[in-house]
């Protein structure tokens, strides 16, 4: 089990102004940043990060909003941080999250769904490198 998952606050949160808030949450939920930058994803490089769901019917949407706008990426530390990230991200669908998530607070849509978990360790791990050098990984 590793203590690092990867996350993202997607472009609705971001125009929404709601980064602040979110970061708040994850402090208060006992997560460490290791590392952290806002940028805005090219149209390739959303592809290639969400290149897992290149054959689902939701791709063109899902990279068309992923590089609509800026994001806040970040590598968190915690013990259990995966599962435990995602628990308090909540379900993908916000009707299906659980009160007090994040999704459940910031988002709109399945879609348009506030922020990015990583599902497994391994993931964790290729994510956080898609964005950080070993330098800005503390
Ligand atoms: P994420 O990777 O962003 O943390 O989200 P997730 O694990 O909860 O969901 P995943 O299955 O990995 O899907 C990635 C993102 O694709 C969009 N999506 N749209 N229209 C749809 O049916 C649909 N399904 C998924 C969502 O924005 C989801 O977060
Ligand atoms: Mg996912």
């Amino acid at each position: 089990m590793s203590n690092r998952t990867f996350t993202m606050i997607k472009p609705d949160a971001t125009a929404k102004g709601n980064t602040g808030a979110i970061l708040q949450m994850i402090n208060a939920a006992g997560f460490k940043i290791v590392a952290m930058k806002m940028t805005h994803l090219s149209k390739a490089k959303a592809g290639e990060f969400y290149a897992v769901h290149a054959e689902r019917p939701f791709y063109g949407e899902l990279v068309d909003f992923m590089s609509s706008g800026p994001i806040t990426a970040a590598i968190l530390e915690k013990d259990n941080a995966v599962a435990d990230f995602r628990k308090l991200i909540g379900a993908t669908n916000p009707a299906q999250a659980e009160e007090g998530t994040i999704r459940k607070l910031y988002a709109a849509s399945v879609g348009e769904n506030a922020i990015h978990g990583s599902d497994s360790d391994e993931n964790a791990a290729i994510e956080g490198n898609f964005f950080f050098s070993k330098l800005e990984q503390f």
